[in-house]
């Protein structure tokens, strides 16, 4: 594999959560498998003040505690860290950019690192523009040393207005091409494989239309609550902080045409088509079509778990939601009339993320029908854990008559032998150092869902009657959302059962 050039990293918000537990860890991950750069410095940038040799020892704990890796190795670690400095900068001040231009001077002339540099903002949203701003105003993203890239984490905005105004401003500083907003679903192994799985195979697409396919889903479900992000996540709710970005792009590639290439815009193109033949949900129809819902106290497995109104963080009357499932329509020729059902929440009763593609049955049953059996056949695209795909079908059960009986065709991919699946981060960094931009959302995609997204913000906003159902902690979310799937009989596909109690409120 090929390795990149000789680079600094600066990271905004060095002293937070996602730069211990996901950036740091995915570089030193890189770094173990010799593709780092010959020179590179990894210069932190934080609010708190701290010195180079104290961030060092932070991002030490963290590498150790943090890596992905199945038998990690530190016999390298000490010589990664020596590339590590920090620098502290308050980010509203004009000033502090010039403090930050003298230490990257210093590090490029000690370290030899030339000046390709990439920008990574990973700190609360509402700093991007001003740190943009501030750093073109230092002269930080002159390109005539080498490349500047800036990688923006999402929420890319909060509505369709605002990431217009993002979008804006990013683009007076540099061009569409230096910026890379990162969706880590997008550098996930098994989302990058659904690529792979239609468009390498000759068995999948020609069934993977309207003739052939009846419904689609698509469940992102989290076991645990909003943990110790609840003052973000109460400003942001699942439509933003999931909907808009992972679920919309699974359904982008789930859904595309295939793509000329392999080329970053001639993916994205297919998917930004596949944005804006989404048919709108007329405000009007969202409540029908959008079901919300807020994890309420219960208990799992004995112990209690409190409610959302009661997590650190969020306000006791928030209607901010935790879970949605929604209905609606692509209208192109490919899925024209098929129904695609998407759902995501917090506090449901495991962990998985999976694409199920519901065949349509056969038009005449020969065989008997079995109580409590369905018909039609299923693909599932497991995206994790357990990464994998599954193909349900119908197999005759030994013995006299013909009773059939639904069966797997399982493919895990821990059964490959030597197969080491490496991190979302690490693939995305890895593709921004070597300035591949294929799993970043571009600006007219992330402009697009908002688009969409945008009627359900404004019914929730003008309508308080909308409801914002309970479920308890540990189940399927709120029981409305059953009734979004069309057809007797059908439901969502349910990976395990409730994992709440019986009895399922606690005091709290
Ligand atoms: C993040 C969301 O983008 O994705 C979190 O902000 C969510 O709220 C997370 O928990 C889920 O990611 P993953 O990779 O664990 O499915």
């Amino acid at each position: 594999m090929e390795k990149p050039d000789n680079l600094i990293i600066i990271i905004f918000g060095a002293t937070g959560d996602l730069t211990a537990r996901k950036l740091v860890p995915a570089l030193y991950s890189l770094y173990g498998q010799n593709l780092m750069p010959d020179r590179f410095i990894i210069l932190g940038a934080g609010r708190t003040v701290m010195s180079s040799d104290d961030f060092r020892i932070k991002m030490d704990n963290a590498i150790r505690t943090f890596s992905e890796e199945k038998a990690p190795d530190f016999t390298n670690i000490s010589y990664f860290l020596n590339s590590i400095h920090y620098q502290p900068v308050d980010y509203l001040q004009e000033s502090a950019y010039h403090d930050l231009k003298v230490e990257v001077e210093r590090l490029k002339a000690g370290f030899g690192t030339g000046g390709n540099v990439i920008i990574y903002m990973a700190t609360p949203p509402n700093l991007y523009e001003a740190i943009a701003r501030n750093m073109s105003a230092a002269g930080m993203v002159s390109q005539e040393d080498g490349y500047k890239r800036i990688i923006i984490e999402k929420p890319f905005g909060y509505d369709l207005e605002s990431s217009r105004v993002l979008n804006d401003t990013l683009h007076e500083i540099v061009s569409e091409d230096q910026i890379y907003r990162i969706d880590h679903y997008l550098g996930k192994e098994t989302v990058q494989n659904l690529l792979v799985t239609r468009f390498a195979n000759g068995i999948f697409e020609p069934l993977w239309n309207r003739n052939y396919v009846h419904r689609i889903e698509i469940t992102s479900a989290e076991s645990l609550g909003v943990e110790d992000r609840g003052g973000y996540y109460d400003s942001a709710g699942a439509l933003r902080d999931m909907v808009q970005n992972h679920l919309l792009q699974m359904v982008g590639l789930t859904a595309m045409e295939p793509p000329s290439s392999l080329d970053a815009n001639a993916i994205r193109n297919e998917v930004l088509k596949v944005f804006q033949s989404l048919q709108p949900i007329r405000e009007e129809d969202v409540e029908k079509q959008v079901i919300r819902g807020q994890y309420t106290a219960s208990r799992i497995r004995g112990e209690c778990v409190p409610g959302y109104r009661y997590e650190k963080g969020v306000d006791v009357h928030s209607r901010t939601e935790t879970y949605v499932a929604m209905k609606f329509f692509i209208n192109n020729w490919r899925w024209g009339g098929v129904p695609f059902y998407i759902r995501t929440g917090k506090r449901l009763p495991t962990r998985v993320t999976e694409i199920v593609i519901h065949f349509k049955q056969t038009p005449h049953h020969l065989f008997q029908r079995v109580i409590g059996h369905s018909w039609g056949n299923q693909l599932i695209i497991r995206i994790q854990p357990d990464e994998g795909i599954l193909l349900k079908f119908d197999m005759k059960e030994p013995g006299s008559g013909f009773k059939v009986k639904n069966v797997n065709m399982d493919f895990h991919y821990k059964d490959l032998a030597d197969i080491r699946v490496p991190s979302a981060y690490e693939r995305l960094l890895y593709d921004v150092m070597l300035g591949d931009s294929t799993l970043f959302s571009r600006d007219d995609e992330v402009e697009t869902a908002w688009k969409f997204i945008e009627p359900i913000q404004n019914a929730w906003k003008n309508n308080p009657s909308i409801k914002v159902y309970g479920y308890p902690a540990g189940t399927w979310g709120p029981e409305p959302s059953n009734s979004l799937i069309e057809g007797e009989n059908l439901t969502w596909r349910y990976p395990c059962k409730n994992m709440a109690d019986e009895e399922l409120y606690c005091e709290l």
